[in-house]
């Protein structure tokens, strides 16, 4: 018997798929997944991005900090050049010879040893969504996928006289007795970035032709952030990253690496891994220093990638200005050859729209800045419009 055949069946749309169930937010418990062989997919990062895990080394002159602090004017000019070279090509140095006490560094890796080695529901100050300090596993509430393979825990350190105590306070206030002792080593440890990080403003002034003072005066009372970055051991590195591609937003990073490599750069169209040295300090510029200097120096581009054997720590120190502080180049910095690169703003507005609009990328000056330059122009219509409708009435 013939198969009878009804032409409107043929028509008909098919009925449309359920819809896909609402994708639970992966914990990120370090103790279960580092032993994980199938990576959630919210960890696996799209080819084009994947990374690779043996790049070539990035092999350039450390700067000796040193030699700068010892003001031989012969060493300084030296030392400003060779900054300058780097900051203008990628945004990246490494310092040695820079004053730190190694024991302060050391400490302040023992503490993080003891924090991220407790098991997750031990951790506290975690972060809820919108929260910018405290402790975070992957950011798993925020974003659903290209998720990093890490877990932070930040928190806030300003130069200001009323602030002294500041991160010795959030350990003892927000994260309890038990972590008070941590809080004192982070203090200290934030007290000796602000200073090295205000020494090397007086490195970058001079680079930039605009003498020792001019940014070191402009970071006096900075508000800055400092994080905690471990990278626990994942049996796909291939698949993920610790931390995605990004320029970071802030000013100046000073970053401490362990001995286990990781991080890597981008420089000549290429990532370059860069070996550690745990005596020496990783420096990057950030994109608010790029928009300091009229875009001179790079906003550097970035990543770090994660193994199947070893946790890897990073402690990153993040400059900012004072939030309400106008981020605007020197005047000797522009001229009718080099015209404003960025418009004015403060790093609140910055900060803000990392946090609440867009996740911090390789784009994200320039996100910013055309997100700005359209609110500008709504204001100026707004403001022109009322002013008419006064005009007229
Ligand atoms: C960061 C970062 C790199 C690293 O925290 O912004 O880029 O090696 N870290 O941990
Ligand atoms: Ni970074």
């Amino acid at each position: 018997m013939p198969i009878e055949y009804f032409p409107t069946n043929l028509t008909m749309p098919p009925p449309p798929p359920p819809p896909p169930p609402p994708q639970e937010p992966v914990v990120f418990d370090a103790s279960v997944l580092q032993h994980q062989a199938n990576l959630p997919s919210q960890f696996i990062w799209p080819d084009h991005e994947k990374p690779c895990l043996e790049p070539p080394e990035l092999a350039i002159p450390p700067i000796d900090f040193g030699s700068f602090l010892s003001g031989d004017p012969l060493a300084v000019s030296r030392l400003a050049q060779q900054v300058h070279e780097a900051c203008e090509k990628h945004g990246f140095f490494v310092i040695v010879n820079h004053g730190v006490d190694p024991k302060l560094i050391a400490e302040a890796h023992e503490c993080m040893n003891k924090f991220f080695g407790k098991q997750l529901a031990e951790k506290p100050a975690q972060r809820k969504i919108g929260e910018q300090y405290g402790y975070a596993s992957s950011f798993t509430g925020r974003f659903s996928s290209k998720l990093p393979w890490k877990e932070t825990l930040s928190f806030r350190y300003c130069a200001d006289n009323q602030s002294s105590n500041i991160v010795q306070e959030y350990f003892l206030n927000v994260m309890g007795e038990e972590f008070e002792e941590f809080g004192k080593v982070y203090q200290e440890y934030c007290e000796a970035m602000n200073t090295l990080s205000l020494g090397i403003m007086e490195l970058l002034g001079v680079s930039l032709g605009v003498g020792h003072e001019y940014f070191r005066d402009f970071f006096q009372g900075n508000d800055s952030i400092m994080r905690l970055n471990y990278y626990p051991p994942c049996q796909k590195p291939d698949l993920t990253l610790g931390t995605g591609p990004h320029c970071d937003p802030t000013s100046l990073t000073i970053l401490h690496q362990d001995h286990v490599s990781g991080l890597q750069v981008f420089v000549d169209e290429k990532w370059h891994s860069v070996t550690p040295d745990p005596e020496a300090f990783v420096v990057n510029i950030g994109d608010t220093f790029m928009a300091l200097s009229n875009g001179i120096f790079k906003s550097c581009l970035h990543r770090a990638v994660v193994n199947s054997v070893t946790v890897r720590k990073s402690l990153a120190f993040f400059l900012c200005p004072k939030m309400d502080k106008v981020v605007k180049p020197p005047n000797t910095l522009v001229d009718y050859k080099n015209p404003r690169v960025y418009p004015d703003f403060t790093w609140s507005a910055l900060s803000e729209f990392t946090q609440k609009h867009y996740r911090a990328d390789m784009k994200t000056l320039d996100v910013f800045t055309t997100w700005l330059q359209q609110r500008n122009n709504r204001e100026d219509t707004k403001k022109y419009f009322s002013l008419l409708i006064r005009l007229i009435k």
